[in-house]
């Protein structure tokens, strides 16, 4: 399943699967970002990440630098660019933007199956967002990992900018259908340019067996 770029064409995007690893091996820096004791699961996962991320930066027309990895576990794009990574099962998908487009971006793979634990609403979902989830039965499930997989791809979008963190109630989503994406609220500063009442766009989309999010902050020499 190859999801295809819902971003705007100035924006680098790739999404691989197991199938594109072939005798891929991240840069040897990139590498030493991951632990010697991670998991054959873990290594698929942050290679898969690591070849979506150089896909995307190629795809930007940047010539590819390694994606390292700060203390909060983000990654670290080159000077003037920033991205996001998202893995789930044999799938990633990446994107970048020169930092002219987009202060931050972010993207987020959940799987549609098997269903989550209901119970998990009170620790992801504010009052609205919970009446909203529990509006259709028969979609309760479906927009319980929507609303949380839009708040991750925020999360990913906001924290490298000034490594704030946001839990998933510090945001309320909105769904509008038009769009097929949720207006987010910001419930707590992500930082002196991002305040309370900030308002941003998550896109949601179920692609195959995923839901996939994204969302990319405007740049901030765009706004007094
Ligand atoms: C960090 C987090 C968003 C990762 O999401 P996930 O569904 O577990 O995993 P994904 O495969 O989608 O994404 C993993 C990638 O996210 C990126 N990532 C990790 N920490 C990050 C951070 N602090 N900021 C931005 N990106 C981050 C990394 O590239 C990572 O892949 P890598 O380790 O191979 O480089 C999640 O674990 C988390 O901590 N969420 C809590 C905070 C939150 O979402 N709040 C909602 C606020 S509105």
């Amino acid at each position: 399943m190859k999801i295809v770029s819902p971003f705007p064409s100035e924006f680098g995007f790739a999404c691989v699967s197991v199938r594109d690893l072939g005798g891929y091996r991240p840069h040897p820096d990139e590498m030493n970002c991951l632990s010697p004791k991670a998991t054959e699961k873990r290594r698929t996962e942050f290679f898969l990440g690591r070849l979506a991320a150089s896909r995307a930066l190629q795809a930007l027309g940047v010539s590819p630098r390694p994606v390292l990895k700060a203390e909060g576990r983000e990654p670290v794009w080159q000077d003037g660019v920033v991205g996001s990574i998202t893995h789930k099962g044999d799938t990633a998908v990446a994107v970048a933007a020169r930092e002219e487009v987009a202060c931050g971006v972010g993207v987020d793979l959940e799987s549609l199956h098997p269903a989550v634990r209901f119970r998990i609403h009170t620790k992801v979902c504010t009052g609205p967002e919970a009446e909203w989830v529990a509006e259709e039965q028969e979609k309760k499930d479906l927009r319980l990992k929507m609303i949380f997989s839009a708040k991750e791809a925020g999360f990913k979008a906001f924290f490298p900018i000034e490594k704030i963190y946001l839990g998933y109630k510090d945001a309320e989503l909105t769904w509008r259908e038009e769009t097929r994406s949720f207006v987010g609220t910001l419930l707590k500063a992500a930082g002196a340019r991002h305040p309370v009442g900030f308002r941003f766009e998550v896109g949601c989309r179920v692609a195959g067996p995923f839901i996939f999010s994204f969302a990319s902050l405007p740049p901030l020499d765009s706004r007094t």
